[in-house]
Formats: structure tokens, sequence, C-alpha cells
């Protein structure tokens, strides 16, 4: 099953937030400690046994990723890519990875997440066997307000928020999901949002409404973190650099074979 999902990271957007440092290049190329984000992402869904990744990417970094990544065949994978014209949002690249859906899901990855931890390959491999068309998965954090964040009303699940204010949950939504083909057609019915894109969060409030989303929860022992502010890129980084030194590994180590 899982060798018919497809990945799909998502490495275009102008990462405003770390400005100047990504004005010349992508975020997702930063080092994150000892190697490029991209490769984290990256690392993950090869570590779940995904053989085909599409990594979207702006107009100007194409030849970047392309001297990083080539082929894929040195990170154990194959890799094609496609450019992602204006930064029009997460939904938006489900469109532009229409071709690479098969008769299977597709696992899309925010190219500037980390993930890292036990059981978060069961967790992955649950969710992709999911019968539901999405699968979505939350995370506790401390400030919510950041990211879309469960909208929970006497014990139930009312439907998701991007960025609220004054969140009703601490269960914030990793940039890691899973669709089915239904998808491309949903998309097209979204409209852009405040800041000019087509949400994620509003995606996945449609399969909400529709009954025909899993949400998976990622608990304790897993590391979430989002590399698109100065402090959780810094701390990334050190969370890396901490775990790789006491422990004596690589996180996501390509020349192993076994990321
Ligand atoms: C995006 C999504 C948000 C999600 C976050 C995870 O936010 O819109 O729902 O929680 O990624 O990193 P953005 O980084 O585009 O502000």
């Amino acid at each position: 099953m899982k060798k018919n999902i497809k990945g799909v990271i998502l490495a275009g957007g102008t990462g405003s937030r770390l400005f100047p440092i990504t004005k010349v290049f992508s975020k997702q190329l930063l080092p994150v400690y000892n190697k490029p984000m991209i490769l984290l992402s990256l690392g993950l869904m090869v570590s779940i046994g995904i053989e085909e990744i599409l990594i979207i990417v702006t107009k100007r970094d194409l030849i970047l990723f392309k001297r990083l990544l080539g082929n894929g065949k040195e990170y154990n994978c194959k890799i094609t890519y496609k450019v992602q014209l204006k930064p029009a949002g997460i939904a938006q690249a489900i469109t532009l990875a229409k071709s690479h859906f098969t008769s299977n899901k597709i696992l899309l990855m925010l190219g500037d997440n980390f993930l890292f931890g036990s059981n978060l390959k069961n967790v992955i491999l649950d969710a992709m066997s999911s019968a539901k068309g999405a699968s979505i998965f939350t995370y506790k954090v401390k400030s919510p307000e950041r990211y879309g964040v469960l909208n929970i009303k006497n014990n139930k699940i009312k439907n998701i928020v991007e960025k609220p204010k004054k969140p009703t949950s601490n269960k914030a939504i990793p940039g890691i999901y899973i669709y089915d083909q239904k998808s491309i057609n949903y998309v097209k019915n979204l409209k852009p949002s405040n800041r000019g894109e087509l949400e994620i969060t509003d995606l996945n409030n449609l399969y909400l409404k529709k009954n025909d989303l899993e949400i998976f929860h990622l608990g304790d022992g897993i590391i979430w973190m989002d590399m698109g502010t100065f402090d959780s890129y810094l701390e990334a980084s050190q969370f890396i650099a901490a775990t790789e030194k006491r422990q004596g590994f690589e996180i996501y180590d390509f020349k192993k074979n076994e990321v």
C-alpha cells in the first residue's frame, strides 16, 4: 500500500518571515545544524517508505534544489520538480501535484516542518491506510495561535481555525497531510483567504464537513517544529545538534540507508 503513496514537499513561498536571510534563496535550503532544511522532510518521507517525491519550488530556486537533490538517487528515492510561479498557498500545491496522484493518496509536507521521534513512523503509516479521504495530525502546543488549530466545543471538534486569536484548544495542526484525489476538485472551490492564499485549513474543513477526515494525534516522544521564524529555526537547529551529540547518531542520515 504505502508504495503507491507518493510524497509532495512544498518548498515554494517567499519565506518573508525570515527576511533578509531568505532574500536570495529558499528557506528550505537554509542549513539546520548539519543539513539543508529540505532533507528533514525528505528524510521523513524516505524513512516511511515513500519512493517517489515531488518537490514544489520557486522558479528562482529550481536550479539550486536540482543541484542539491538531483533525481533523488543519492537520497534513496525518485525526485521530480514542479515550479510554483506565485506563492498562492499550500492548497494550490494539490493542483500542481495533480499528475502525481495515482489511484492512491498523496502525503503532502511543508518543507519547513520538522518531525521526528519514536512511533512517528507508525502513526503516519496508520494515517496512510485510513479509510477516510484525508488524514491530518494534531500536536499539543503552548501557543497554538501561530497555526491551524482544532476548534473544540463541548468536547466536539467543530472545525479547524487558521491562526485563531482565541484558540479553543491547544491542538495545532502540523504541516503534514494525506489527501485522496477528491482534493483536486475541492481545491477548485476554495477562495483565497485574507492573506491571498488558498488555505490548507479550508481544504481540511471541507473534508471534515463531509465526515471524510481522520485526525491522528502525535503524542509525547515526538517533536514537531516549524522553522518559519527566527526562533523556531534556531530551536530546530539546537534540538538536532543536542540530540545527535548526546546520542551519537545523525537524524535522517541518508548515508546509512536507514533514515
Ligand atoms: C501553515 C498552515 C497552518 C499549519 C502550519 C504548520 O501555516 O496554514 O495551518 O498549522 O503551516 O507549520 P503558515 O506557515 O503558512 O503560516
